[in-house]
């Protein structure tokens, strides 16, 4: 039997890490064979790249090295880690995918989407998320939020412009993809929005 692929998706600050690490509480103690992983990193080559990429020294970065890095260690990460445990019947939880990709370099960095969904679709090896939630949350307060605690990596030091532009960017993507993309509202408090997270999964757990 494949295994389930879920991804999950949001502005920077969103609040993926803190639901992923309730989410893998929950299923590790329900008896479910899961594997959480993110993105850039998830293998040690994609960690190596996941450097480059955030490194604040690397000012002279070009939008399409940037976007063909996500894509190498998107393209590491599927062939050593996705694929395979999918093959096994593992549940694979995500945290960033293509949809990423789309949003940040497609549309905020400006590529076009069509650009970057093809050097990802080499990347991925054909391999697709069944279903992808969508923290939605305005990227004023989800910076606000996270800013709270660090000065910002690279890509969370751009101006609130781009950060506007890759809000905008993933509810296009819902129009896009209305049946592959669940939204989730990311404003409300921790369990509320852990409550509705575990009801989307607990229903695609029990019609696989
Ligand atoms: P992401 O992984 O999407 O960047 P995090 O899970 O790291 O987001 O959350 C960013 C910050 O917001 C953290 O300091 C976290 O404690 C806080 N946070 C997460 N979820 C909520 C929430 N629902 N309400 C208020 N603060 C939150
Ligand atoms: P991450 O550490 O997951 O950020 P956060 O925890 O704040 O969500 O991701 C690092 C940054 O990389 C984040 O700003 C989003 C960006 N990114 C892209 O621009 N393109 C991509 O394909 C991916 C996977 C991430």
């Amino acid at each position: 039997m494949r295994g389930i692929f879920i991804t999950i998706e949001g502005p920077d600050g969103s609040g993926k890490s803190t639901q992923i690490k309730k989410l893998s509480h929950y299923l590790n103690e329900k008896g479910y064979n899961v594997l959480f992983t993110r993105e850039p990193g998830g293998t040690n080559i994609g960690e190596y790249i996941r450097k480059i990429i955030l490194d604040k020294r690397n000012t002279k970065m070009s939008y399409e090295t940037e976007a063909l890095l996500y894509a190498a260690s998107r393209a590491q990460h599927v062939s050593e880690k996705i694929k395979p445990a999918l093959e096994k019947g593992t549940i694979v939880i995500c945290d960033r995918f293509v949809h990423s990709s789309l949003v940040y370099q497609g549309i905020a960095r400006g590529i076009g989407i069509e650009e970057v969904n093809n050097i990802n679709q080499f990347a991925i090896q054909g391999i697709k998320p069944d279903v992808t939630l969508f923290f939605d949350i305005s990227p004023e307060i989800a910076l606000k939020r996270k800013r709270r605690n660090n000065k910002g990596d690279r890509l969370e030091r751009e101006d609130i412009l781009f950060h506007k532009k890759v809000y905008n960017g993933y509810l296009k993507l819902k129009e896009m993809y209305p049946n592959e993309i669940i939204s989730i509202d990311a404003t409300n408090s921790i369990n509320t929005i852990f409550n509705e997270i575990k009801g989307v999964i607990d229903s695609i757990l029990t019609r696989s």
